[in-house]
């Protein structure tokens, strides 16, 4: 069945989420952090995604801002770096992520085929606006969806339900993009047309589904979705 929907996870596949500490780690009066940051980001980035999962098996749900925080308070700990100026800038950056560079001709080229573009994510409506934004690809997307209708994070399989609700389709007619692994298998399972954009060519998690595509970003993806 020909795809008609492209539908993209947010934060790590259309936004760069290493950039909020790669910026702090150049600005003046940063050396400590700036020797450190990669294993802060990487610390920040688990601990967040941990936290979505835990609070979704538990049923205590509370909105990614809330865990983007706790994920940076744990990181910053960790690395014996906890100072309220540092986390102010960190979690101000965070609202202004810079999409990876190939994505705003992508998304174009996607809209100008004359399918529909959307992103399908964790973040609470106004951080994914603020994204958005700032990544400067608003008019290029049909829809935002966010977990917080529902209240539960992903991988729950009615947050890839949204999908076909907002939109019409049957899984069969969306490819789903993302760059965490265990997101793409699961929206595999789901029924989706998946890929699961590999940027740090990492091994694929042994969950129950599997994606169908791999690929190192996404810029082909266009191609793929006129062959589908
Ligand atoms: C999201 C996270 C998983 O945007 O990257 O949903």
């Amino acid at each position: 069945m020909p795809v008609t929907t492209v539908i993209f996870d947010a934060y790590g596949t259309l936004f760069d989420v290493a950039a909020a500490a790669r910026i702090a780690a150049g600005e003046p009066g940063r050396e400590e952090f700036a020797q450190k940051w990669p294993q802060i980001a990487a610390d920040w980035r688990a601990k967040q995604l941990q936290y979505t999962w835990l609070r979704a098996v538990s049923n205590t749900h509370c909105d990614f801002w809330q865990v983007t925080q706790d994920g940076l308070d744990y990181a910053l700990e960790a690395a014996g770096l906890a100072n309220d100026e540092l986390r102010a800038r960190l979690l101000a950056l965070y609202w202004q992520l810079s999409a990876f560079p190939e994505v705003p001709a992508m998304l174009t080229d996607l809209k100008q085929s004359g399918l529909n573009t959307g992103i399908l994510s964790n973040g609470s409506p106004d951080m994914l606006a603020g994204a958005v934004k700032s990544a400067g690809v608003g008019d290029m997307l049909d829809a935002v969806l966010s977990v917080e209708s529902l209240g539960v994070f992903k991988p729950h399989a009615s947050v890839y339900a949204l999908v076909d609700q907002h939109f019409g389709t049957t899984p069969a007619q969306v490819l789903f993009v993302s760059s965490n692994g265990w997101d793409a298998s699961f929206a595999a399972r789901h029924g989706f047309q998946t890929v699961w954009a590999n940027r740090s060519n990492e091994p694929m998690d042994r969950l129950p589904g599997q994606p169908q595509h791999i690929m190192p970003d996404l810029a082909n993806i266009p191609k793929l979705a006129a062959q589908l």
